[in-house]
């Protein structure tokens, strides 16, 4: 007999070939399935294929008593317990690579946007209040010659850096890595302690993992030793970033705006006070979503999938 799949949502790729050898049921809901129906679906299934809106904890896997891989579409996997797998022998896999660009040109992006102020001025124009050109209408930041601050300089961070050549920016960096020579020559990136990043940019951007040690990095402190004039950018993870600081930093013009694709919940509630700024971008996490990436992903998510479910090592894992 096939082994049974159980994929969260529906996917925007062929699984004819997933098909060949599983028996595949596929959550056709927009929403995600409730915690306590993916409790039931995993019952008895051999592979999951899963997205970062699906929290994979310990109750979870041990539910799944036959479950031999779990296979999430997205490079981020804060959503699964790890350790809780990687006890039973499952292997965790990812889909890193193919998004790094999409999403460093959503980044990019989104600074452009925040520094130019886009949507302000998209909205200005829709509500017809375009009377004459005038020498302070909706004024903004230089991008060309600023200090651009990365947090985190893995894939997606380094992706960003280059963005930044065309711009004759000053390209500064943390990493939990210091420091690659040649890496930092090639990318014109200079290693600074995250004080000074934060004391120094004109832009701070996170491309950091969400973990224990990144969970609230920002913070009322934090958005204190950035200048009053430097803008937010946050393309990783939502709780990355205290949302009540980032208002207070907003609405106080502690800094001078931001542009976010990640919240914390997601998605924002109704009655967020982020909602009521006009100094901040909100997008709803579509850092990955361009037509050829998310296939990529999907084909990436199905190929670990499908070698977990072979007993192979999956080609992009995370733990065993
Ligand atoms: C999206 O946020 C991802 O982690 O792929
Ligand atoms: C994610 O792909 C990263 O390594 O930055």
């Amino acid at each position: 007999t096939k082994p049974k799949v159980f994929i969260t949502r529906n996917l925007p790729t062929n699984l004819s070939i997933l098909q060949q050898f599983a028996d595949v049921e596929v959550w056709l809901e927009r929403q995600p399935p409730a915690y306590e129906v993916l409790l039931s679906k995993v019952r008895g299934i051999d592979g999951l294929l899963c997205l970062l809106t699906d929290k994979i904890d310990e109750q979870l896997i041990e539910t799944a008593t036959n479950l031999r891989v779990i296979s999430q579409m997205a490079v981020g996997y804060d959503n699964i317990d790890v350790g809780a797998a990687t006890a039973r022998k499952i292997p965790v896999g990812n889909t890193p690579g193919v998004l790094t660009d999409a999403t460093a040109d959503l980044t990019w992006a989104l600074l452009m946007a925040s520094a130019r102020r886009i949507v302000e001025a998209d909205k200005f124009t829709h509500a017809l209040r375009w009377q004459t050109w005038e020498p302070d209408l909706l004024l903004g930041a230089d991008i060309t010659g600023a200090t651009l601050g990365i947090i985190g300089f893995g894939r997606i961070g380094q992706a960003v850096a280059r963005r930044a050549s065309g711009f004759d920016m000053k390209i500064i960096y943390t990493s939990t890595k210091c420091c690659d020579k040649e890496l930092e020559k090639k990318l014109n990136a200079e290693f600074v302690s995250f004080e000074t990043l934060l004391e120094e940019s004109d832009f701070v951007t996170i491309h950091t993992p969400l973990t224990n040690d990144t969970y609230h990095l920002f913070g009322k402190t934090q958005f204190e030793l950035m200048k009053r004039s430097a803008i937010f950018i946050n393309t990783a993870r939502g709780s990355i970033v205290n949302q009540e600081e980032l208002y207070n930093a907003l609405v106080n013009k502690q800094i001078a705006g931001a542009a976010i694709d990640v919240t914390d919940p997601e998605p924002i509630k109704s009655d967020s006070p982020l909602l009521s700024l006009n100094n901040l971008v909100i997008a709803p996490h579509i850092g990955s979503a361009s037509y050829k990436t998310r296939q990529k992903m999907a084909d990436m998510a199905i190929e670990n999938l499908i070698s977990g479910l072979k007993g192979e090592q999956l080609p992009y894992r995370v733990n065993v």
